[in-house]
């Protein structure tokens, strides 16, 4: 059995399915240049037939990468194939992943179709994507609660057909380790062919039981796992990349396998992930929680600072953790400032994006003394976009004494319209969304708020994440400053502009 474990990274894709992550193009090819820094063998980059953005981004990335294989998402029908062979086109290693679902309940009550239907649409999708590239995967969509011995039949003919990866999605995260690996054993064992392919796993975490699955189906064979960055995803996400690459790699005797991985770029992809998308990554979050190396008990840390194998198994900069290190401050030149982005693996996009981004970072200055790595990343990440620039922050006021209602006065343009506009509110944020919205009048709800400090120390900037819910549709908002009033009003902004984009199709409605 090959020793090498390929990894397909779907933070881009699945990923962007968890409520409010859907991304920019920007924001996708910077987290695809991270992913291709990481290593990962396969960058699966959207779904191209979702939108005309959805399209857009996946060939955006698919012109910057150039190391890992760009892949798109379709259904098992010609047109989606066609946009995701578009789509990839330009890149120098492409995948079209496509999919049709093989569960009794899928295939009667979503698809409408009939088993015999679902075999021969997977046929003619396998023969299909193959016009596009020779490198196709196919996935029986929860392949978790269908039948086995339909799935031997469905992977049997759709590897003649030409596909060379074959995916067996855990979709609604029903499995538990045994019955998966063993799903996986009998299916290796049992689909004809199945030695000229690459098996591959996909498991969602509705059960906490997304890596224990995947690694699971590794022990019984699988080489390709399907993952995302901090197990972002649908519901409770996906398996986590950092969790299982750090798990094969510690435990090599058990696993007998290893990725191709650079370990010291996980903790940068996580953080940029989580910048991009809103999602924070709680403390105790194994590989890449700010909790996961440190050690807290009397015990522990004499035991660490004695030898530090008696309560690690990783070394915490062996996979990119740094202790938090002044870059940069307010007396840095442009210079130093291009330097440093590069460093840490920022690339902007022209010269136009270094001079805004330089200037946003000289106010960041005057107010902060000590200018961190994280904070550069916040910086790049608040990026504004031209397709974002509906509502901008111009100036904020806000007053608040104890035992009296705040007032927040907010200056902020509408498509280049200035306009202030002054609300109380129950505390300083309050007043602020308050004072936005008379003016907005989104009607959005506010579904989340959270508040995150970047770095240590009371000088740290907050990043606060706001998660809007309009019509069907749910965004979050990114926003950072030391003060975390402008930093909810930023984020506010940031969550209309969202909502102002266009609305996507999600795969897998048929
Ligand atoms: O969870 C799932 O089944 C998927 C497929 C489209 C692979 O994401
Ligand atoms: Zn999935």
């Amino acid at each position: 059995m090959a020793d090498r474990l390929i990894v397909f990274d779907t933070t881009l894709r699945d990923g962007e399915q968890s409520p409010g992550a859907s991304m920019t193009r920007d924001e996708k090819v910077r987290i695809a240049r991270q992913l291709e820094r990481l290593r990962v063998d396969v960058i699966e980059a959207g779904f191209a037939a979702a939108s005309p953005g959805d399209f857009e981004a996946v060939r955006a990335v698919a012109e910057s990468i150039k190391e890992s294989t760009v892949c798109s998402l379709a259904r098992a029908t010609e047109q989606d194939i066609r946009r995701a062979g578009e789509a990839v086109a330009p890149a120098s290693r492409k995948r079209i992943h496509t999919f049709i679902a093989t569960s009794p309940i899928h295939m009667e009550k979503k698809l409408r179709m009939n088993p015999d239907q679902v075999v021969e649409a997977a046929i003619a999708a396998v023969k299909m994507a193959l016009a596009h590239t020779d490198d196709v995967e196919f996935s029986a969509e929860d392949a978790v609660r269908s039948d086995i011995d339909f799935l031997v039949r469905v992977f049997g003919e759709v590897i003649r057909a030409g596909a060379k990866t074959i995916n067996v999605p855990d979709t609604v995260g029903y499995s538990v380790p045994g019955q998966w690996g063993d799903r996986m054993r009998q299916l290796i064992e049992r689909t004809p062919g199945a030695d000229r392919v690459v098996w591959s796993t996909h498991c969602h975490n509705d059960l906490g039981m997304a890596v224990a699955n995947s690694l699971s189906a590794v022990l019984a064979g699988a080489r390709q796992v399907e993952c995302t960055i901090n197990g972002l995803g649908e519901r409770a996400g996906n398996a986590s990349l950092e969790e299982i690459v750090m798990a094969v790699k510690t435990r090599k005797d058990v696993f007998g396998c290893d990725s191709n991985i650079d370990a010291a770029q996980i903790v940068p992809a996580s953080r940029l992930v989580s910048q991009i998308t809103g999602y924070p990554v709680q403390p105790n979050k194994a590989i890449v929680g700010a909790n996961a190396f440190a050690h807290e008990s009397g015990i522990h840390q004499d035991g660490v600072l004695k030898h530090r194998e008696t309560y690690e198994i990783m070394r915490a900069e062996d996979v990119g953790w740094t202790a938090n290190r002044i870059v940069l401050g307010k007396l840095s030149g442009r210079n130093a400032f291009r330097q440093r982005l590069q460093a840490i693996g920022i690339e902007l996009e022209s010269e136009q994006a270094l001079n805004d981004a330089f200037a946003r970072f000289k106010v960041l200055a005057d107010k902060k003394t000590e200018i961190f790595d994280e904070d550069l990343q916040a910086l790049v990440s608040g990026e504004p976009e031209a397709e974002m620039d509906r509502f901008r922050l111009i100036d904020l006021a806000q007053s608040s004494e104890m035992g009296e209602k705040p007032v927040s006065k907010v200056v902020f343009s509408v498509q280049g319209r200035e306009v202030t506009s002054e609300a109380q509110g129950n505390g300083p944020v309050d007043a602020t969304v308050r004072a936005i919205e008379q003016e907005v009048k989104s009607g959005a709800e506010l579904l989340l708020f959270s508040v995150n400090a970047i770095t240590t120390g009371t000088e740290s900037q907050g990043e606060v994440t706001m998660r809007l819910s309009k019509g069907g549709r749910v965004v979050n908002g990114v926003g950072a400053d030391p003060d975390i009033v402008v930093a909810s009003a930023k984020a506010y902004l940031n969550a209309l502009n969202r909502l102002s984009t266009q609305p996507r199709v999600n795969p897998q409605q048929p």
